[in-house]
């Protein structure tokens, strides 16, 4: 989409609709004030009324609420009401007049966020035969002061990263293979100067002895795949990991899943998607820090060949593991990344990952949880968070949780005991495996599909990408 910021009338926007966000007690911009039928347009938070002055294009009005209570998130929401609106009108460009606000960069960055998140259809696999698809909103205006175009081209780089990865969680498993992930990387690495990539495919895995990653990839016949990428912005502080789950498909291998909504589980890469698109904005927005991104990436199958409850599997780091339930998955393959991202040279890692059942249960799609033994890394995930509206909040870490990891008659168990505090056993798990490094765990399985949101709705979300390109820009 293409986005512009610049200070003129609102007449002279040139758009096919305009747009002016009314709170209440606030008042909308003068011209628009004063036409016909502005007296009755509704303050409410997300109600719409649509103004046809004599002078100007239609005026869409969006209702913000409470005046007190606009912030970012309510902007991009009204922004993802408004594109969608527009969407029914069959306008193609829009200008929005910024709302007043103590922070108007921040206001820019919610609302381009939320039209460009607002705008996304998955399409690749509709054959449109027959259909006339409405014309799509091609460019998004701010009336504001030009020198925030800065603001909104950083917003327009990180929301369509977010879309990307929106494309990779919804391409399903027979595309989105290992193999598949790992030539986006390529083509993320070949498209900056700034990023390298490393795969290692099954005789490198074999070489090295990455047992866990091994183990999860044996019951299929996908390649298995860990994926590195290199940023180098040439920052000044510590050079942080970033670690996402890349299962293009959770079948629970032998201890296998139900088949209603198994479907689902093609989004169970949706931590390698939110890194992969992740360091791709921040070496477009070239942000100086330095990053290794690790992915390791496999399908989760059930055959003749694949591993099976009790099997004892030796990781990365020498750890010995018993597979008590082979749908806990995700955490063996995750073991051998977070081990290997710390002898990259990973001195901060974060590790996105659609881990557990039981992050849904307790925490839905508003919050993603968050495991750290870390408090400044944790604030700082949290900070990220609040300022992208990927919400975290923190679970404990405690050395009774650790107690129901250990195993019979192995070092660790992949499987808690009587079903205690799953999302924070599978937490307790990876931290076995970082050495003391400070970590952060991001369990993304509640809100990285189906958030509900106005401007992620149902479907792939892309929760994630925001967040880290916060994260490393406070790292810069
Ligand atoms: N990929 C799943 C977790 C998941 C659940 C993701 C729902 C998205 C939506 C993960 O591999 C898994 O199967 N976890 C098990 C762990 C259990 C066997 C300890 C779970 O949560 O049931
Ligand atoms: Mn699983
Ligand atoms: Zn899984």
């Amino acid at each position: 989409m293409k986005v512009e910021v610049k200070q003129v009338e609102l007449a002279e926007s040139g758009a096919d609709l305009l747009v002016v966000g009314l709170a209440d007690g606030g008042e909308m911009p003068a011209p628009i004030a004063a036409a016909s039928g502005a007296d009755t347009a509704k303050p409410g938070f997300k109600k719409l009324s649509l103004l046809r002055p004599q002078e100007f294009p239609p005026v869409l009005v969006v209702g913000l609420g409470d005046r007190e209570e606009l912030d970012a998130e309510r902007l991009r929401v009204a922004a993802a009401v408004a594109a969608k609106e527009a969407a029914r009108l069959e306008a193609t460009s829009l200008a929005w007049a910024l709302p007043e606000g103590d922070d108007p960069s921040a206001g820019i960055d919610a609302l381009v966020t939320g039209t460009i998140l607002a705008t996304y259809r998955f399409n690749r696999f509709k054959s449109g035969a027959g259909d006339d698809p409405p014309p799509l909103l091609d460019s998004l205006t701010l009336l504001a002061p030009a020198e925030l175009q800065g603001a909104a081209e950083a917003a327009r780089i990180a929301a369509e990263a977010q879309n990307r990865a929106r494309d990779l969680q919804g391409t399903p498993a027979n595309v989105a293979t290992p193999t598949f992930l790992a030539a986006r990387a390529e083509e993320i690495a070949a498209g900056f100067e700034s990023v390298i990539a490393e795969v290692l495919g099954r005789p490198e895995l074999e070489e090295k002895k990455m047992g866990g990653i091994l183990a999860v990839s044996q019951g299929g016949p996908q390649e298995p795949k860990l994926i590195v990428l290199r940023y180098s912005g040439g920052g000044s502080g510590p050079t942080l990991g970033l670690v996402g789950k890349g299962v293009t498909f959770d079948t629970g291998g032998i201890s296998l899943k139900p088949g209603a909504g198994m479907q689902e589980m093609k989004m169970d890469m949706s931590g390698a998607a939110a890194v992969l698109e992740a360091v791709a904005a921040i070496a477009e927005l070239e942000l100086p820090v330095d990053l290794i991104a690790v992915v390791p990436s496999t399908e989760n199958m059930p055959s003749g060949t694949a591993i099976k409850p009790g099997d004892i599997i030796t990781q990365y780091n020498g750890t010995t593991v018993e597979v008590n339930n082979t749908d806990a998955e995700g955490r063996l393959i995750l073991a051998d990344a977070l081990a290997y991202a710390v002898e990259l040279g990973a001195e901060r890692l974060v590790d996105l990952a659609t881990l557990t059942g039981a992050v849904v249960i307790a925490l839905g799609s508003t919050y993603a949880a968050v495991i750290s033994n870390d408090d400044a890394l944790a604030a700082e995930v949290s900070e990220a968070g609040e300022r992208s509206g990927e919400l975290v909040w923190r679970l404990p870490l405690h050395p009774e949780y650790k107690e129901l990891m250990k195993g019979t008659v192995a070092d660790l168990s992949n499987l808690g005991k009587k079903r205690k505090a799953g999302t924070i056993t599978a937490g307790s798990f990876l931290e076995e495996f970082v050495g003391g490094t400070p970590w952060a765990h991001v369990d993304i399985a509640g809100t990285a599909w189906d958030v509900g949101r106005p401007y992620v709705g149902s479907g792939a979300s892309g929760f994630g990408v925001r967040l880290l390109v916060e994260l490393a820009r406070r790292h810069a």
